[in-house]
């Protein structure tokens, strides 16, 4: 369950058990950090944006930030999203019908998940596509190998959608709407504000975590149904099952397949010394896998109650966007069972991306 290691492309500990990853996830003294902290200046917009970051704060800024941007992200909020995720899914479905085909990913995951943050956010309508072409460019290049080809498109789309974002703020500084970003820029007149760095850095962050991770989901759920033809049936003969489902789902092909924390002082899990400046891999699809923990782990079970799976991550930096993505992914699904029932899936090779964070198919095409 822990384990070091020296050889490997990370060097450092890797955790796969279940109790062993709850419990650093839990002790934050193991904390967050920056994932590319050797970026030279060539990189600077993404080595800032990540520098302000929420999810690579720790401590009272942690605090201060997730105190405001939880805010947007409270279950009143969300809730006020339901009819637009309906409408948008619709829609999707509706060109599907008539085309007769459709990419999951390209087709219907990441074009609902881009116009839901994009609603969020409060990118105007007119400007939604735009938007999601840029966000399509810099998702891409979410890629752990970091290459050099890698980091400069991530630093130029990054570039192109900061300032978009400077201009979306400003607007809403002087004409304030019942979005995300109004809601930032009036906080940001209060004592425990966010800086305008942070504010920008929070708006990409929500686009790479909204993206990614709920494509993934989505396209994932799709693909485990289609192996698991006894549960397809199961659940289009009972659509109340989708939210056990969806935690399954989760659980069963987790989208974020590993986090990572550095130990901020000698530490002791499970009886090996974790030395202060090392690093911590902690494989959140193994520890959804752990038979210490689940029976039958590697079967898929719709009807698994409870399901304590850790795909949204544990402790301080449990996912803000938890509740948002499950809602959407239990849409999604339903809408796509009931509308095209008999869906399959159309090609017999597919592939997954080389990624060791995410579990995230190149495609997956339907008829
Ligand atoms: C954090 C997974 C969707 C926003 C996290 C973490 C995980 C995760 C594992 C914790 C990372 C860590 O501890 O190092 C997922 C999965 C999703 C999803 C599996 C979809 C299936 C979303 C969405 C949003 C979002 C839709 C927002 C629109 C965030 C934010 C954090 C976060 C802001 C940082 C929280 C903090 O540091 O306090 N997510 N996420 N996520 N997620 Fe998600």
């Amino acid at each position: 369950p822990v384990y070091q290691v020296k050889s490997f492309k990370y060097p450092g500990w890797h955790v796969t058990g279940y109790e062993e990853a709850k419990k650093i996830l839990l002790d934050t003294r193991f904390q967050s950090r920056i994932p590319l902290p050797s970026a030279t200046k060539k990189y600077g917009h993404l080595k800032d944006i990540q520098n302000n970051m929420l999810l690579f704060k720790n401590q009272l800024d942690h605090r201060r930030i997730r105190g405001i941007v939880g805010k947007a992200f409270t279950p009143k909020k969300i809730e006020e999203y339901r009819p637009f995720m309906i409408e948008t899914v619709n829609d999707l479905i509706h060109q599907a019908e008539t085309e007769r085909k459709m990419d999951i990913i390209s087709g219907f995951a990441f074009p609902l998940a881009s116009l839901i943050i994009a609603k969020i956010l409060g990118v105007p309508a007119t400007e939604r596509y735009q938007f999601r072409e840029w966000s399509a460019r810099l998702v891409q290049t979410i890629d752990f190998t970091r290459t050099r080809r890698v980091l400069e498109s991530g630093n130029e789309w990054t570039a192109k959608l900061l300032a978009f974002f400077k201009r979306l703020i400003k607007e809403r500084q002087s004409r304030p709407q019942n979005d995300f970003i109004s809601l930032l820029v009036k906080e940001e007149q209060q004592e425990s504000k966010l800086t305008e760095e942070e504010l920008l850095a929070t708006c990409i962050l929500l686009v790479i975590a909204g993206h990614e991770t709920t494509v993934n989901l989505i396209s994932n759920s799709i693909l485990a149904l289609s192996n698991h033809p006894g549960q397809f049936i199961m659940l289009k003969e009972k659509p109340e099952l989708i939210e056990t489902a969806v935690e399954e789902f989760l659980r069963y092909e987790s989208p974020t397949q590993m986090t990572a924390r550095i130990a901020s002082e000698d530490l002791q899990i499970n009886g090996a010394t974790i030395k202060k400046g090392e690093h911590v891999y902690i494989f959140l699809g193994a520890a959804n896998r752990d038979s210490n923990k689940f029976d039958r782990p590697h079967v898929l079970d719709i009807t698994r109650n409870p399901n304590p799976h850790l795909a949204f991550g544990h402790g301080v930096h449990f996912c803000l966007g938890a509740l948002l993505a499950r809602i959407e992914a239990q849409i999604a699904i339903s809408g796509l069972l009931q509308r095209i029932p008999d869906f399959k899936i159309a090609v017999d090779d597919l592939q997954w991306r080389k990624l060791v964070g995410f579990r995230s198919l190149k495609e997956l095409p339907i008829t």
